[in-house]
């Protein structure tokens, strides 16, 4: 007897078919199958070695028999487990579509942003042209051409921010006028809205860079009650329906006559408080009928022509209809002020 047939001999193949048959069977996972099935079929299990030493046709039927149906075991085993781990997938992995979706952290727009979208709204509903000009102009543009005398202090490097003689950093949106003038042939209807610049230290009511918007009408037989209207209407936009619109006479280089127009406070409605300083008006900018030197030196003809022509700050906008106390507030972005507008 060589040693592999004492080893077929010496085993209870019954017993051992019984214990791996029980072993398959418990497996509850893939790892545990794959145990099984090298500990009872596996090169090094009693089962290979004894078949190895097989010499004697009963005990190769016996050993093959139990190998045999082990296998199928283990196949049957496998196929039962892959079937109960898909069950399980398709119970907990289900996906429910008419679930509400995560929540996406959504910002908003920026009260300037805001309220230049309220004042481009107000103007394309009367026909207006919406530019967007240059922030770098050459005097020419900034100053000459709208009339600005030569002793002007707005041309000193003190109030205005310059690269080289000829060229600064506009300081308000009026050269937008001359632009327009000298694109189109009138009738023309335009606003003009962006940043502009001026040497002004920070405070609660100042700040270097700001956003006005410009407008410019220049048709047969304007007159000032068309500026009243149009700006009436633009505030009422911006500040509800109940506004009023009164004008003080003032001076700009580039309209004749030139008025501040002021808006009724809408907080006090005229009744007088603190955001009014207790006059029950607030400033909007400056405005005025197009002087007839502009005109000539952009070539329009100010016997058939005429025009007015008005600029507001936006950042005053923003503060007025929010309650904004310091403009600072709209500048440095911080989020704990901008998620309350
Ligand atoms: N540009 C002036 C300023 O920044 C505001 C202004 C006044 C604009 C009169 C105009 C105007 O168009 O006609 O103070």
């Amino acid at each position: 007897m060589t040693e592999n047939e004492a080893t077929v001999a010496a085993v209870d193949w019954e017993a051992y078919e019984r214990e791996a048959s029980a072993a398959v069977a418990a497996a509850s996972g893939p790892t545990e199958l794959e145990d099984a099935r090298v500990g009872y079929l596996g090169r090094k299990s009693e089962l290979a070695q004894a078949l190895r030493g097989v010499r004697d046709r009963e005990s190769g039927m016996l050993l093959n028999g139990i190998r045999e149906r082990l296998e199928a075991a283990v196949t049957q085993r496998e196929r039962t487990l892959e079937g109960e781990e898909l069950d399980r997938r398709l119970r907990e992995e289900i996906v429910d579509v008419t679930l509400p979706g995560e929540r996406l952290p959504l910002g908003h727009l920026h009260p300037i942003t805001q309220v230049r979208r309220i004042v481009e709204d107000a103007f394309l509903g009367l026909g207006y042209e919406i530019r967007d000009d240059r922030e770098v102009e050459t005097l020419e543009y900034n100053f000459d051409k709208l009339a600005f005398a030569p002793t002007h202090p707005a041309r000193s490097p003190r109030d205005t921010f310059f690269f080289d003689e000829s060229h600064v950093l506009r300081t308000e949106t009026s050269p937008s006028q001359i632009h327009a003038l000298e694109e189109h042939e009138p009738p023309i209807y335009m606003v003009s809205i962006g940043r502009v610049y001026r040497r002004d230290a920070i405070t609660a009511t100042r700040y270097p860079i700001f956003h006005q918007f410009e407008g410019l009408a220049v048709d047969e037989g304007i007159t000032l009650a068309d500026l009243k209207g149009t700006l009436l209407h633009v505030m009422r936009a911006l500040y509800g329906p109940e506004r009023r619109i009164r004008f003080r006479t003032h001076f700009f280089p580039f309209t004749e006559p030139s008025i501040e127009p002021d808006v009724s406070c809408g907080i006090c409605d005229g009744a007088g408080c603190r955001t009014c300083k207790h006059t029950g008006w607030i400033e909007m900018g400056g405005a005025g009928v197009v002087d007839p030197q502009v005109f000539e030196n952009v070539g329009v003809d100010p016997e058939r022509w005429s025009g007015f022509a008005f600029g507001c700050g936006l950042e005053r906008a923003a503060q007025l209809r929010h309650d904004i106390p310091d403009i600072r507030l709209l500048w440095e972005g911080d989020l704990r002020v901008l998620r309350q507008f």
